[in-house]
């Protein structure tokens, strides 16, 4: 049986990816791509020595932003995080530590108080909770001077989780706690629980029917009309129900009601409306699931509120996830629906098809239970309480098929935000973070996601661990091993032209002809002047690019590019998205690619190889993105025959004397280049050393990350450390964007400065370049005086396709790599 099933599912799986009918986006390409060096107006907060920045609650009132870290909780600025903040530590006192490590517990990562809870509780106060090194304790925060009152802790069983890396969820609701997570220390019995206030302290009942080994992740509460107030909790376990395989985890939606007080005699002090369903986030026609739901968000309320979940899978050797909508009427519906019984005889989960008795049960109690005698829980028959405890499970699925399916990475939280446009009603933004702490921007577009952007949060490689959204600032924060940052949920300066502004559909920023910029919707007064297409109709978008003010061809001023004869030619062509076609023009002709000629996507550059005097004229670069084409650059290339005096050194008739000065010059280079070399291992080692934390190669190669593609708008991170200068394009770049070639220690005659070997990391390559022929290439004379610089590599005559590749390779990996020196690197 398990045998077929496997067989079943792997016939399946195969069929996904030759499956090209799908009707779905699959792996979507960012439109943008923006490295951790250039995010702009970002704001953190940091304390040293504090760690696990994970639980963010924000008081828009008190415009505050509280965070509970590792044995510290803190009051920040929400305005500006970054601004003094306000510091409670909450530490486990030695002896606790002591036990705690006398249980086998880890001193370096359990035996602490990682704050798991923290949430309003009234006017003047705050509940939180931490695991204190595996004895879950409680107590109230007093706001007005935010201290801690920790001379009455309470026990924090089944309110926050022992084990720190456990999964757990909590609220409060009318200052009552809800909350689900193990209620005893080696994580055996699961239980959501509700605390505090007026109410008898409720359970879940310990049935591995009810809760199976789960991994909470989220719950909420959803108003509802006459006492139908309910509380949702997301999590995965380990599936009851299933014949194919009882191993298998599965993600789940369940029900408790506000109201309940449990049953009389039957489910004393414990749920009588406890209900789950199965979650399915699947791939239609292909029975392709995503079991493990990671996080949810809900977006509005009441009965609107619609859930956004993210699940991870992994296929073969594929890590794969995704996001799926969930309305909260399919979700009532399914809980209303037929339940699932087991059935002793045959010993397997089916449908339940008998008398369902009433009150039905699982239901809440309602106007109608109240004008039929039913008061409260506590006075329903004890036929509904013993079905409503042998049938916790519905039998029908609350089931979707993914917005976006993203292959290579794990998403670990989400964050959505509903959006006004100018003319087209309202979008839903997803802000997605991922386990390597990248933040997916991206838009729903018809059921569809376009991916706006996705930016490099950290220096270092962690996880997204929270996302929270400020609607009166309008910005993210973003909760992480490291410290909290703060992000304006729109930078609509970063459009700068009509085209991107309009192309990157990001439905917080819109065109305005007047300013002739790209503006922030809702910080605009009049939105007659605003032009944002979401929906993008090619044809539509087309007709107003040719109404507006576009730059012109004739706008765009050639850059005039010299170059001698027989030498190579690159002409970066920048364009600013990753889903742009690139496409030339040679005297308004289009080029014929041939041989020595190609388009270099790496570089984003034409690249002509052993230039002869036909090659000379006008160049110009379109882009062409959603049926939209416009010109990105033009160039002027001259072909000059005569040889500069540089070079000329390298021929046959050079006199002694000028050997001799470029046989010191280039020993002396070679020195400098040694030393270089000796330092930038220094920098590799230190890279090894964090090479577990680097981006795995294949989601780097993914989208074409190019050399930063906007180099007049770069504006060097507040974040970045000034000292460094790696990444700043400005060391690539002349002022009229034409790569910049630095000379290095290519020129080294016995090799010394070419790299050594290759590393054992994928996709993190040496920081020096790696040209490993350098004694046969030599770098001509670099002409970059301002608007003219041009590039001009002058090759053996054997190595130039060669050539090409290494210096498509070698700018690759200095892009990849987001520590290499330019200065130090040689191309
Ligand atoms: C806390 O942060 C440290 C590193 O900053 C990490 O190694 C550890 O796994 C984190 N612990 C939890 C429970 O998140
Ligand atoms: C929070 O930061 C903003 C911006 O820096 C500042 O104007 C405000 O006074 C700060 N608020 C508090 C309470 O410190
Ligand atoms: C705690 O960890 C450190 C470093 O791993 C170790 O040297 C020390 O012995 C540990 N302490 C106890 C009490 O286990
Ligand atoms: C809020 O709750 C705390 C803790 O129970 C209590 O001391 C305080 O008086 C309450 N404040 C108000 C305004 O009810
Ligand atoms: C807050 O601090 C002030 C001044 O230090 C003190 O007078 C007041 O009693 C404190 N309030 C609370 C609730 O502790
Ligand atoms: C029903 O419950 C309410 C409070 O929940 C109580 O005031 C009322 O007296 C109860 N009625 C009956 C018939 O028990
Ligand atoms: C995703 O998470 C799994 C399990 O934690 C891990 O094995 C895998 O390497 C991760 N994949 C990526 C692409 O980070
Ligand atoms: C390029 O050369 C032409 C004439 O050859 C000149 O008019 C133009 O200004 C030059 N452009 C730049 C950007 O220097």
């Amino acid at each position: 049986m398990g045998t077929a099933c496997l067989l079943l599912m792997l016939a399946v799986l195969s069929g996904i990816f030759s499956e090209t009918s799908l009707c779905l986006n699959w792996d979507p390409v960012p439109r943008k791509t923006i490295l951790f060096n250039n995010l702009k107006d970002i704001k953190s907060f940091s304390k040293i020595g504090v760690f696990n920045y994970t639980t963010l609650t924000l008081d828009e009132e008190n415009k505050k932003l509280y965070v509970g870290a590792r044995e510290a909780i803190f009051a920040l600025n929400m305005t500006d995080v970054s601004q003094n903040s306000k510091l409670i530590v909450w530490e486990a006192p030695p002896e606790k530590k002591a036990e705690c490590i006398q249980k086998g517990k880890n001193n370096q990562s359990e035996c602490f108080n990682y704050i798991r809870f923290l949430q309003r509780y009234n006017e003047t106060h705050m509940y939180t909770c931490g695991t204190y090194a595996f004895q879950p304790k409680c107590s109230y925060i007093s706001l007005e001077n935010f201290t801690l009152e920790d001379l009455v802790l309470e026990d924090g069983k089944g309110k926050c989780p022992y084990d720190p890396a456990k999964g757990h969820t909590g609220l409060i609701v009318d200052k009552e706690l809800y909350s689900a997570t193990f209620n005893n220390f080696l994580g055996t019995e699961p239980v959501i629980l509700r605390n505090l206030g007026q109410h008898r302290v409720m359970k879940t009942e310990y049935l591995p029917s009810w809760l199976n080994e789960p991994d909470f992740v989220a719950s909420t509460f959803v108003e509802g009309n006459w006492g139908d107030d309910k509380i949702y909790f997301f999590f995965s376990e380990r599936a009851v129900e299933l014949d194919c395989d009882n191993e298998q985890v599965v993600a789940r939606v369940a029900q408790v009601c506000k109201g309940d007080v449990g049953g009389a005699r039957t489910l004393q002090k414990k749920w009588t409306s406890f209900l789950k369903a199965r979650l399915l986030c699947s791939i239609p026609h292909q029975h392709v699931h995503f079991n493990k739901v990671q996080a949810v968000f809900a977006l509005g309320n009441g009965q609107e509120t619609i859930f956004f979940g993210i699940f991870q899978a992994r296929w073969g050797d594929v890590d794969v996830s995704a996001v799926c909508r969930y309305n909260l009427a399919d979700i009532t519906k399914v809980f209303n629906g037929p339940f699932k019984e087991f059935r002793e005889s045959a010993q397997k989960w089916g449908r339940y098809t008998g008398q369902i008795p009433t009150p039905r049960p699982g239901s809440c109690i309602t106007k109608w239970h109240q004008e039929n005698g039913f008061n409260s829980s506590l006075q329903l028959p004890d036929i509904t309480l013993n079905f409503a405890k042998k049938h916790p499970l519905m039998d029908d699925q609350v089931s979707e098929q993914p917005l976006l399916v993203k292959k290579n990475v794990n998403f670990t939280q989400i964050a959505v935000d509903r959006v006004d446009t100018v003319s087209q009603g309202s979008y839903e933004v997803l802000f997605i973070g991922t386990a390597e702490g990248w933040l997916y921007k991206a838009v729903i577009v018809k059921s569809e996601v376009h991916i706006i952007e996705e930016l490099q949060l950290f220096e270092t490689i962690q996880p997204v661990e929270s996302l929270k959204i400020s609607h009166t600032e309008k910005v993210l924060y973003i909760g992480s091993r490291s410290g909290v940052i703060q992000l304006l949920l729109a930078d609509c300066s970063k459009y700068s032209s009509f085209q991107d502004c309009t192309l990157a559909r990001d439905p917080y920023c819109a065109w305005d002809r007047e300013g002739r910029m790209c503006v922030q919707v809702d910080r605009h007064f009049s939105t007659l002047s605003l032009e944002q297409d979401i929906l993008q109709n090619p044809r539509r978008v087309g007709e107003k690019f040719h109404q507006s003010l576009v730059p012109s061809s004739d706008k765009l001023k050639p850059k005039n590019v010299t170059v001698v004869a027989g030498s190579s030619l690159v002409l970066p062509c920048q364009i600013v998205s990753n889903l742009a076609q690139t496409q030339w023009l040679f005297n308004d002709h289009s080029l014929q690619l041939k041989n020595g000629l190609h388009f270099d996507r790496q570089l984003c550059s034409l690249v002509i190889e052993d230039v002869g005097p036909s090659e000379a004229g006008h160049y110009s670069c379109f882009s062409e993105e959603a049926g939209v084409k416009f010109m990105a650059e033009r160039y002027q290339v001259s072909v000059v025959a005569s040889v500069p005096v540089f070079m000329e050194a390298r021929t046959q008739e050079l006199n002694l004397g000028l050997v001799w000065v470029l046989v010191i010059t280039l020993g002396a280079v070679c020195l400098l280049l040694l030393g270089a070399v000796l330092y930038l291992r220094r920098r590799l080692k230190e890279q090894l050393g964090k090479g577990a934390e680097m981006k795995p190669l294949e989601s780097t190669l993914v989208y074409p990350i190019s050399l930063p593609k906007e180099p007049r708008n770069f504006v060097p991170s507040k974040m970045a450390d000034p000292e460094d200068k790696f990444w700043d394009p400005v060391n690539y770049y002349y002022s009229d964007g034409s790569l910049k070639i630095v000379p290095g220690h290519a020129l080294c005659p016995n090799g010394s400065a070419a790299s050594p070997t290759s590393n054992g990391i994928p996709g993190q390559p040496l920081p020096t370049g790696a040209l490993h022929s350098p004694s046969r290439l030599s770098i001509g004379n670099i002409r970059g005086s301002g608007s003219n610089g041009y590039i001009r590599l002058n090759l053996g005559t054997e190595e130039r396709g060669e050539f090409n590749e290494e210096l498509r390779k070698s700018i690759k990996q200095r892009n990849v790599l987001p520590d290499a020196n330019p200065e130090e690197s040689s191309v």
